[in-house]
C-alpha cells in the first residue's frame, strides 16, 4: 500500500552536492523520491546519487530531459541505465524514433518518462513556437498527442501538469505513470514564479497523479520538514 509520502518527489534544485546533501538528510523521512536534475548532476555526478543511497531509502529520479538525435539519446540512456536509478526523462519533442531509442537504451533497467509539455510553457509560448493555433488554444491536445507517442514507443509514463493528468489516465490507463510537477499548495508563496499550469496537491491526487514533484514550496519553506508534513497531510486527505 502506498502512503502519502510515497507520492512526494523532492527535486534537489541546489547548486552544490553539500547543499543538496543537507536536504537529503532533512527530508529523507518525509519524501518517497529525490529528483536530481541537470544543475546538480553536472556539478556532482554520481556523488549525489551515492549520497542519496547512503542517506535514505527514497527512490531516485535522474531528470536529465534528453533531447537529441536518436542514436545519441540511445547511448546516453545506456549510461543512465548504468547509474541504477528508478526514473529518468526524455523530451517527447517531435520524433517518435528518439523516444524508441530512449527506451531501447534504458533496456528495462530504468523507467523512462516522456516530458510532454513543460508546466512553465504557456499558450503564448506554443503559439510563438510555430505550432498550429489549435494546440495553443488547447495545450492538452498537444500533451495527449505526445503522451500517445510516448506510450507507443514503450515509455513507462509521462511528465505532465496536474490539469492534464485525468485525461492522460483515462486515455492511456492507470498503469501509465503520471509524474506531475507544477504543484502549488495553498500555503506556499510563489505567485510570481515560472510555473504556469499549476494545481494544488489535492487536485493533483484527485486527478490521478502517481507522483507529485514539489520543489520550491518545500525548499524555500522555513522548515522544509514541517512543510513536507503539511503536504503529506493534504495528500492523505485527498487519497
Ligand atoms: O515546485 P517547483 O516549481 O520548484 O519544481 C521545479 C522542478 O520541477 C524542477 O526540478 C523542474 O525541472 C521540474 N519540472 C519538471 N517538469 C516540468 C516542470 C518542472 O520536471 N514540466
Amino acid at each position: 500500500m502506498r502512503t502519502a509520502k510515497d507520492y512526494i518527489v523532492f527535486p534537489l534544485d541546489l547548486p552544490t552536492v553539500e547543499q543538496a546533501s543537507r536536504y537529503v538528510r532533512r527530508l529523507s523521512d518525509h519524501v518517497g523520491m529525490f529528483k536530481v536534475g541537470l544543475e546538480l548532476f553536472v556539478r556532482g555526478g554520481n556523488r549525489i546519487l551515492q549520497t542519496i543511497r547512503n542517506e535514505s531509502d527514497a527512490k531516485i529520479f535522474l531528470d536529465l530531459k534528453l533531447h537529441d538525435i536518436p542514436e545519441t539519446v540511445r547511448r546516453a540512456m545506456m549510461q543512465i541505465a548504468g547509474w541504477k536509478v528508478d526514473f529518468t526523462t526524455v523530451h517527447c519533442g517531435e520524433s517518435a524514433r528518439m523516444l524508441e531509442a530512449a527506451v531501447e537504451g534504458g533496456a528495462g533497467k530504468v523507467a523512462v518518462l516522456g516530458v510532454t509539455v513543460l508546466t512553465s510553457v504557456s499558450a503564448e509560448d506554443i503559439w510563438t513556437s510555430g505550432f498550429e493555433s489549435r494546440y495553443a488554444e488547447n495545450i492538452i491536445d498537444l500533451v495527449v498527442l505526445r503522451a500517445k507517442t510516448a506510450k507507443a514507443a514503450g515509455c513507462k509514463g509521462v511528465v505532465c501538469s496536474g490539469r492534464e493528468v485525468r485525461t492522460i489516465k483515462e486515455r492511456f490507463g492507470a498503469d501509465f505513470t503520471a509524474m506531475v510537477p507544477g504543484i502549488r499548495p495553498a500555503w506556499s508563496l510563489g505567485e510570481n514564479d515560472d510555473q504556469k499550469r499549476v494545481v494544488t496537491p489535492a487536485e493533483a491526487i484527485e486527478n490521478g497523479a502517481d507522483y507529485l514533484v514539489v520543489g520550491r514550496p518545500l525548499r524555500d519553506a522555513e522548515e522544509p520538514e514541517i512543510a513536507a508534513e503539511m503536504l503529506a497531510a493534504e495528500i492523505e486527505g485527498a487519497l
